[in-house]
């Protein structure tokens, strides 16, 4: 049987990088960068796909940094939502299954409608308070209006490329070097070991529709890195507990994961040793 081809957009990001490692050895890859095909201008990504018609198209590349899309929200909506409209098209011309990396940022984290913050199930009705979540979501909305996607919301911590991009790098990082580091109490995620999130996506890359991907335990930023120093054997009394001017509870309810998936769904700790693991042996690729 011939093997299934995988184009992969932002593949030197944090994610595109650690998708390219994780599927190398299952799938052809075509690793798409900015440098080919700048997202500005998708209509030569767009032909690349008409010609190349890969199997499944993981589309990454976004400006996912929040500040520079409070900045300049024309360019937010260029390339995550605009772009994707172009991208999702020309996927579905192709007959090329479409996997959109969505965001837990199209929830606000604040309660609303009486409802209380966090545990966010696929079936909730979004509601952004930042451009970039507000961009991810009509990137979401576009998509499914070209094709028939699977659109993965999700939060993840892992190894990156420039060793900088994630906030397991932040805390391995800092406490290493021996500096005092703050970490937020009212801020709440459910973080997912992003290798293992590649694994989710690939058990689940024929399906359609919205599918939260995260980690099982929604845990504070402080907590995360109590956990981190406690994985990776550094010192935890160098993290204070702080409070953020952002207070926010944007974890994801799992409950639809758990049921399309062979095994359970991961933790946060369970996913801290899987990382260690990864790094002391080397198995890490990017
Ligand atoms: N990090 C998280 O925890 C998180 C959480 C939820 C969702 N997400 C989503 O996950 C996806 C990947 O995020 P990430 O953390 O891996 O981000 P990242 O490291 O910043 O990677 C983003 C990629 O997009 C590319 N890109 C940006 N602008 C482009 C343009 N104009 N044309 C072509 N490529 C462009 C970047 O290219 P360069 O390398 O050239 O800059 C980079 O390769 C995004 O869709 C993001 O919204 C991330």
């Amino acid at each position: 049987m011939t093997q299934a081809t995988w184009m992969i957009t932002g593949s030197n990001g944090f994610l595109g990088a650690n998708a390219v490692a994780h599927l190398d050895s299952k799938v052809t890859v075509i690793g798409i960068t900015r440098e080919q095909h700048d997202l500005t201008m998708p209509e030569s990504l767009a032909q690349e796909i008409t010609e190349t018609k890969p199997t499944y198209l993981l589309h990454t590349a976004a400006i996912a940094d929040h500040a520079l899309c409070e900045e300049r929200p024309d360019l937010a909506e260029a390339v995550n939502s605009e772009a994707t409209k172009v991208i999702a098209r020309a996927a579905h011309k192709a007959g090329t299954k479409l996997i959109y990396i969505s965001t837990d940022a199209v929830f606000s984290g604040q309660p609303s409608a009486g409802k209380p913050a966090g545990n966010y199930k696929e079936s909730d009705q979004p509601n952004p308070n930042t451009v970039y979540g507000e961009s991810k979501l009509v990137g979401e909305r576009n998509a499914e209006s070209e094709t028939n996607p699977l659109i993965v919301r999700t939060n993840f911590f892992g190894w990156s490329p420039t060793g900088q991009r994630s906030i397991l790098e932040f805390f391995v990082n800092e406490l290493r070097a021996n500096r005092s580091v703050n970490g937020f109490t009212n801020v709440t995620t459910t973080s997912l070991y992003a290798q293992t999130l590649l694994d989710y996506i690939y058990q689940l890359k024929d399906h359609s529709g919205i599918f939260h991907l995260t980690s099982r335990d929604a845990i504070t930023k402080y907590e995360f890195g109590i956990k981190v120093a406690e994985a990776f054997n550094l010192n935890e009394s160098l993290i204070t507990a702080v409070q953020s001017p952002d207070s926010k509870d944007i974890s994801l309810s799992t409950h639809k994961l758990a049921q399309s998936l062979d095994s359970g769904v991961q933790g946060q700790s369970e996913g801290l040793l899987l990382a260690r693991t990864n790094l002391q042996s080397g198995n890490l690729i990017i």
